[in-house]
């Protein structure tokens, strides 16, 4: 019996923040989709509604100011905006659980190679920008595809880490609120380096091998 908790969704018109609010809407959540565009953001919306019309789906949308209203917020933009976006609305996050799924990569010619960001990770430059917040890293490895499609199950260990028990335990919630996906706690956020950094192995092994990869860990029961 999943407990619903309002979740906005920073960044949510793009692929995987739009697929993650399908995902988690499906799953019984209320979500709310953030935008800088309220139209973007009502756009978004409608698209998934229509998508799934047979779905209950509790999607509310605005800018990314009323996503940060959510109980727990996730940030899905692009990792050279995560910091800035969470900033702009960090007296609304005080106190919340906020979760980073963003990964910083370029793409060298035919690779995908991992960036270091300021303070090594996206995540902890996040946390950086919201020193009264609660960040978690997680989600990286999922892809968007696979999230909005909510006619199948996304099968999949999610690596949670933070500097926080009560954000890695929320995230961890919710992750397994979602059928078939498995949240591990990682441990601290100094962890979420290679926990971004591995999403350039994953997408990598994704180009070399036409397919679209899932990470699942063998040897651990919980
Ligand atoms: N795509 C995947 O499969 C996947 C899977 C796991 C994790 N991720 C990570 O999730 C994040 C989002 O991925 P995505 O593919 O959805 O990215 P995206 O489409 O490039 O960006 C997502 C949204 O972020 C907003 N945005 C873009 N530039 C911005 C800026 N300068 N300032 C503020 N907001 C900005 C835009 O929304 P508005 O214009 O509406 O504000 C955009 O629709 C990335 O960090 C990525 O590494 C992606």
């Amino acid at each position: 019996m999943v407990t619903p908790v309002r979740i906005g969704v920073l960044g949510a018109t793009g692929p995987a923040g739009r697929g993650l609010a399908a995902r988690l809407a499906a799953s019984g959540h209320e979500v709310i989709i953030g935008s800088r565009s309220i139209e973007r953001a009502n756009a978004a919306r409608d698209a998934i509604t229509a998508k799934w019309p047979d779905l209950d789906l509790s999607i509310d949308a605005g800018d990314n100011g009323a996503a940060a209203d959510g109980d727990a917020v996730v940030i899905a933009t692009p990792w050279d905006a995560a910091s800035v976006t969470a900033a702009a609305v960090a007296p609304q996050l005080r106190g919340k659980v906020v979760i980073c799924m963003a990964n910083a990569l370029a793409r060298i010619g035919n690779e995908f190679q991992p960036l270091v960001p300021p303070r090594g990770s996206v995540a902890g430059s996040v946390q950086a920008a919201l020193p009264h917040s609660y960040l978690a890293a997680a989600m990286h490895h999922i892809p968007a595809r696979e999230l909005g499609d909510l006619s199948e199950p996304v099968e999949s260990d999610v690596l949670v880490c933070s500097d926080h028990p009560s954000a890695t335990e929320l995230t961890s919630t919710l992750i397994d609120s979602m059928p078939d996906m498995r949240a591990l706690d990682a441990g601290s956020l100094a962890l979420a380096a290679p926990i971004e950094a591995f999403t350039a192995v994953l997408l990598q092994l994704n180009v070399r091998y036409s397919t679209r990869a899932a990470v699942t860990f063998t040897g651990i029961t919980r």
